[in-house]
């Protein structure tokens, strides 16, 4: 009886073994790096580097230790990191093609499934970005311009920020439903009240899927779909959101389907389905419902956030650095005055305002590691051996607080953009936008919002930090580096 039990135990011991022995070996056998593959800290099996964080300090850290172009593994997921202007420029600008397409990333592709403006690749991919940018390029043309529907949303905020009487106020609502207003003017032909609950309910969500898509268990979805989808987690909540978002741009389509003229496209949507019509022979191109969707999606997810957090950072600066805003706005004084709105044509007039939108843009660094990219044929970097199929991470932080591109590059410095004469001058390392082929579709009209609200602001009031506070620059990570929530008070000039 004994001896049975013994052999019984040795037996599941034996199998056991036998099974971890097994899955090692296919272990090393599946995950096995090419020749020359970039070096990375050793992975455990099976799980890889999953301990290892991948948020943007980590990545400086580990990049210290094993240069410029490294490797981790996640589960099976490997990723190939870039640092500095001159790798990253090597990637997306001279291989700009080869590097072109997005990798699948389980959970963004339960969400966006491939379709759309930033997550798709190939033929699909250039045919939908042309589309919007040509759109982008003639939206308003003969009619109201993007320039005019961003004034019109300068008065709209200013006028909000006004009725809080110089009481202490967290700006980012406010700012986040101006920024996204244009971007609706240019998609749904209108703009949302600062108090349409609904509205303000979606932009929340929307913020809120911002910060959990980098977190740590969100990012284990990437690793492990298979088995998270069926356990509770923060991916489960940013499908939820996603759903409602998604939903609420579904609802904006059916309205438009409902009284559309073919002759007279109002925006974004109108102009897409005019174009369904027109490609409807090349089914590659995905103009479609679906692709809809997920254009208008991107739209305004990237277009949103992007702006209205480095507009947040923009006012905490403000209040930090109170000589640098009085300056600001002893330029918008004597170029603009009180008596009229900014626009465009004053922006070369004003180097010194330009300069602080650039340095405010550089050390927000609100991307830090960009979009991943994807190689879509075999190529080297950095001398390494990159296959098709390799996730590309480039490190942004890396290149715009690289010491040797930035003579003060920890610093707040408007000087960097600014030559002995007090002229703006433009940095080949300030590459908040990204380079190459996937560079933002919306930096133009980012650029425009940027200058034009935050000229606005200026203009209209002085900013300062609650009575008895000192300004904290505070990070709030998230897929984008945003500042802590922070109270200001503006007193209108
Ligand atoms: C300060 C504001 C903004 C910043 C810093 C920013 C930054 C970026 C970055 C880093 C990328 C990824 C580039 C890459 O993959 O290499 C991107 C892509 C994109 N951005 Fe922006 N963005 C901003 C504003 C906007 C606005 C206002 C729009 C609205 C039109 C927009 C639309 C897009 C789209 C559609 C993509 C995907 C492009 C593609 O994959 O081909 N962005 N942006």
């Amino acid at each position: 009886m004994l001896l049975y039990t013994f052999l019984g135990w040795l037996d599941i011991k034996s199998c056991l073994l036998f099974l971890s022995v097994c899955l090692l070996l296919a272990d090393i056998l599946l995950n096995r790096n090419p020749k020359n593959f970039p070096p990375g800290p050793w992975p455990l099996p099976l799980l890889g580097n999953v301990f290892t964080g991948v948020d943007y300090k980590a990545i400086d850290k580990l990049a210290a230790e094993y240069g410029s172009v490294f490797s981790l593994r996640w589960g099976r997921e490997k990723m190939v990191f870039v640092s500095g202007y001159k790798r990253v420029k090597e990637a997306l600008v001279d291989q700009g093609e080869i590097f072109a397409d997005r990798p699948i990333t389980p959970l963004f592709h339960k969400v966006f499934k491939g379709l759309g403006l930033g997550l798709s690749s190939g033929y699909l991919w250039k045919k939908q970005r042309r589309f919007a940018v040509t759109h982008l390029k003639h939206f308003g043309e003969g009619k109201k311009t993007l320039e005019s529907f961003i004034q019109q949303e300068c008065g709209f905020v200013c006028e909000a920020i006004r009725e809080e009487h110089g009481h202490p106020f967290n700006p980012h609502f406010t700012l986040n439903n101006a920024v996204a207003n244009i971007i609706c003017s240019l998609v749904f032909g209108h703009r949302f009240d600062y108090n349409d609950e609904n509205f303000q309910r979606i932009l929340r969500l929307t913020a809120r899927t911002f910060n959990l898509i980098a977190s740590t268990r969100a990012q284990l979805y990437n690793a492990f779909p298979g088995v998270l989808k069926y356990l509770p987690g923060p991916h489960q909540t940013i499908f939820s959101n996603y759903a409602k978002v998604t939903g609420f741009i579904r609802e904006e389509i059916e309205k438009h389907k409902a009284d559309w003229d073919p002759s007279d496209p109002r925006d974004f949507i109108d102009a897409y389905f005019g174009e369904i019509g027109n490609r409807k022979d090349d089914t590659e191109a995905g103009f479609n419902m679906e692709n809809l969707v997920i254009c208008c999606l991107d739209f305004f997810e990237a277009g949103t956030e992007t702006t209205s957090t480095t507009l947040r950072w923009g006012l905490l600066y403000m209040i930090k650095y109170p000589e640098i805003q009085k300056k600001v706005q002893g330029e918008i004084d004597s170029v603009i005055g009180q008596g009229r709105q900014p626009s465009m044509d004053d922006r070369a007039s004003m180097p010194y305002t330009d300069a602080v939108i650039h340095e405010i843009m550089r050390i927000g660094n609100i991307v830090p590691l960009n979009v991943a990219h994807m190689t879509n044929k075999d190529t080297t970097l950095g001398g390494y051996f990159l296959p098709k199929g390799t996730t590309v991470i480039t490190n942004f932080t890396s290149v715009l607080c690289d010491k040797k591109e930035w003579e003060t590059a920890e610093t707040f410095n408007p000087r960097h953009f600014l030559d002995s004469n007090g002229k703006f001058f433009k940095r080949e390392s300030f590459i908040p936008f990204s380079a190459g082929r996937r560079v933002c579709l919306g930096e133009q009209l980012a650029r425009m919002e940027l200058f034009l609200f935050f000229t606005s602001l200026l203009q209209r009031f002085s900013f300062s930090p609650p009575p008895g506070e000192e300004p904290k620059l505070e990070i709030q990570e998230g897929f984008t580096l945003c500042p802590q929530p922070f109270q200001i008070c503006a007193s209108p000039r």
